[in-house]
């Protein structure tokens, strides 16, 4: 043989060897050498473990799944993910958890979800780490204080009675009797009414999707999302890309290329967007006037133009396009599933809305909410915000479906965590023993999955009663729940730490006054033969039992409300 051929064989030979080698070493060896798996878990195989995925993501097992893993192997479990070299720990101890959420440079969002979302909407702050996201965090902070959430809250009652009179016209074009329902797909509403609410919110645009869905910009936001997440059909492409990204450059498939169109179209429409508003604020600067918009857009201009900003803190304007996206991504099907579910709950306990609609109607105004100037929307507001059932209702309804069903972090170094004693462990025979140690050791790239519902639903936290739906629980909470780290009522529903979702307070505002306007208006009922279930496609979405491939839908017997006695 010609000794050329030879060198070259041996040199392929000698690649697939230590190819080989290493891809042994990285999903068999070095996962049984992982020193995580001295903790207990369930059962796994050596290769890889979609069960646990099931287990512990699909929102119809996840409630039983955290109880069975707390009662058999304690509060820090070990699971493995979809492929056999992601080694994670499921963690429901709130000492654990904290530390974990509180140390956000040690604690990054895991590259393979940063990857995804970046890919499609841009390093935002919801994917961007280290400075590049204490940069914008910063920058969006001053966006989100309370005074400008308070700012957007006649323009948030000017959405919710549009919706009003939508549905409300749509029930009379359907020919109903006078006391008679009518059945709309609350999901999708809301989801129109809180893309309007962001728009208009987020940037002075009018998508006018309560009207209609034609508007150009909206078009490739919900479809892009749509497409590139709920219709995500995953298998092996979206894992070798995951890896090697370059292959949808070079290889891009139709999902790619529906993706870049609604991307040219956002960086067409939003880019402009950016540049008129930017326009606007220097116009105003020249006359020596200050350009007061109120939108996050224009607030984070300002911010970013504020004079005691050291120039290494500010923002490019790719960063704030792709934090608009974020906004988008982010802040329209949240809140709008948080409306939602709360609606659904509402249907299936008739006497919650009855009681809920009465403290309401307490504070009615006397003429219509679009008759009524900003200023007097605002104290209608400042009254709603105040109402105690309404409060304990909202925070009941996001404990108990919190629209992001859980969510993951890796450890970037080796690190040591503290747990609440006693801890569980796996003994050399298998079995699952007991031990006074206040730490678990993790090992540098362990994803850390953080289940969000499985705090808010954990018995030996809320009680016996965790699983049920009781808004009165909230005016006498167990003392432990107090200390619990989550942002928004102990809950982990807006997270936690550093990293907790930055629109909270405006999507409090969204649910309390769009329930204000809607609750007053219209009675809700379950749709008479329809089954809803819950899938969790990123969010914790509502479909018809049977009917999942049609997508999310959360169908509802609505009637308009007649105080009685009005007849
Ligand atoms: C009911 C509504 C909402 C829920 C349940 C929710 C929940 C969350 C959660 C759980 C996170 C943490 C994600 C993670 O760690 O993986 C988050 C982050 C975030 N949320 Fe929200 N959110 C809601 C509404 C909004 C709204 C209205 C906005 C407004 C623009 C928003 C903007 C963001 C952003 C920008 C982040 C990333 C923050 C960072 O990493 O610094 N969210 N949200
Ligand atoms: C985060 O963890 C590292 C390593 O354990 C530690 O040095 C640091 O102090 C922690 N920071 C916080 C805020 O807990
Ligand atoms: C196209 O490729 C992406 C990954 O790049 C994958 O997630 C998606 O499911 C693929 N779409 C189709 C229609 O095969
Ligand atoms: C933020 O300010 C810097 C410095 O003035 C400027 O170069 C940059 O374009 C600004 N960013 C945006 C989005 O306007």
């Amino acid at each position: 043989m010609d000794p050329l051929a030879v060198t070259v064989l041996s040199l392929l030979a000698a690649c697939l060897l230590i190819l080989t080698a290493y891809l042994v070493n990285l999903a068999i060896l070095s996962p049984l050498r992982n020193p995580l798996r001295q903790l207990p878990g369930p059962p796994s195989k050596w290769y890889m473990e979609w069960r646990h995925m099931a287990l512990t993501m699909d929102p119809r097992r996840s409630p039983h799944t955290g109880a069975e893993f707390v009662a058999k192997y304690g509060r820090n479990v070990y699971i493995r993910g979809p492929v056999p070299w992601d080694q994670r720990l499921f963690t429901l101890d709130p000492v654990t958890m904290n530390h974990i959420l509180q140390n956000t440079t040690t604690y990054e969002k895991p590259w393979p979800s940063r990857r995804l979302i970046s890919g499609l909407i841009g390093q935002g702050m919801l994917s961007a780490e280290g400075q590049k996201h204490k940069r914008q965090r910063r920058i969006a902070t001053p966006a989100f204080s309370m005074q400008a959430m308070r700012a957007l809250i006649p323009l948030v009652f000017s959405k919710g009675t549009e919706l009003q009179k939508k549905w409300m016209s749509m029930i009379q074009d359907a020919g109903t009797k006078p006391g008679e329902g009518h059945i709309v797909n609350v999901c999708s509403w809301t989801s129109r009414a809180t893309f309007d609410v962001m728009g208009s919110a987020g940037f002075d645009y009018e998508f006018n999707a309560i009207q209609n869905e034609d508007n150009e910009l909206l078009r490739a936001y919900v479809d892009m999302f749509e497409v590139a997440v709920s219709k995500q059909k995953g298998g092996l492409r979206t894992i070798l890309v995951m890896y090697i990204p370059i292959i949808d450059k070079i290889l891009p498939n139709k999902t790619t290329r529906f993706v870049a169109r609604c991307q040219k179209v956002i960086e067409r429409v939003a880019g402009k967007l950016i540049q008129e508003k930017k326009r606007k604020m220097d116009e105003a600067a020249l006359k020596g006037e200050v350009y007061h918009g109120k939108d996050l857009l224009s607030l984070m201009l300002k911010s970013n133009s504020s004079v005691d900003l050291p120039p290494e803190q500010r923002i490019s304007d790719a960063d704030l396009l792709h934090n608009i996206n974020t906004f988008m991504f982010a802040g329209t099907d949240t809140t709008s599933l948080g409306l939602t579910w709360t609606l659904y709950i509402l249907a299936l306990y008739p006497h919650v809305q009855n009681r809920l609609r009465a403290e309401l109607l307490s504070v009615v105004p006397g003429t219509p909410v679009e008759t009524l100037m900003p200023e007097e929307v605002q104290s209608l507001y400042a009254a709603i915000a105040e109402l105690p059932f309404l409060e304990n209702v909202i925070r009941e309804t996001m404990r108990l479906i919190p629209p992001v069903h859980s969510s993951i972090r890796e450890a970037t170094r080796d690190d040591v965590v503290p747990v609440s004693t006693p801890l569980k462990r796996t003994g050399r025979d298998g079995r699952v023993v007991e031990e006074n140690v206040d730490h678990v050791f993790v090992p540098k790239g362990t994803f850390i999955h953080v289940p969000i519902e499985g705090f808010n639903l954990d018995k030996g936290l809320w009680g016996e009663t965790a699983w049920k739906f009781d808004p009165d629980r909230w005016n006498d909470l167990p003392e432990a729940i107090k200390t619990l780290p989550g942002l928004y009522q102990h809950t982990l529903t807006f997270s936690a730490g550093p990293r907790a979702c930055i629109g909270m307070r405006m999507s409090v505002i969204e649910i309390k006054s769009f329930l204000f306007t809607l609750v007053t208006n219209f009675k809700f009922a379950p749709a008479p033969d329809q089954k809803i279930g819950k899938a969790n496609v990123i969010l914790t979405r509502p479909y018809v039992a049977g009917r999942q491939d049609e997508g999310s839908a959360l169908p509802l017997l609505i009637t308009p409300y007649v105080p009685e006695g009005a007849l």
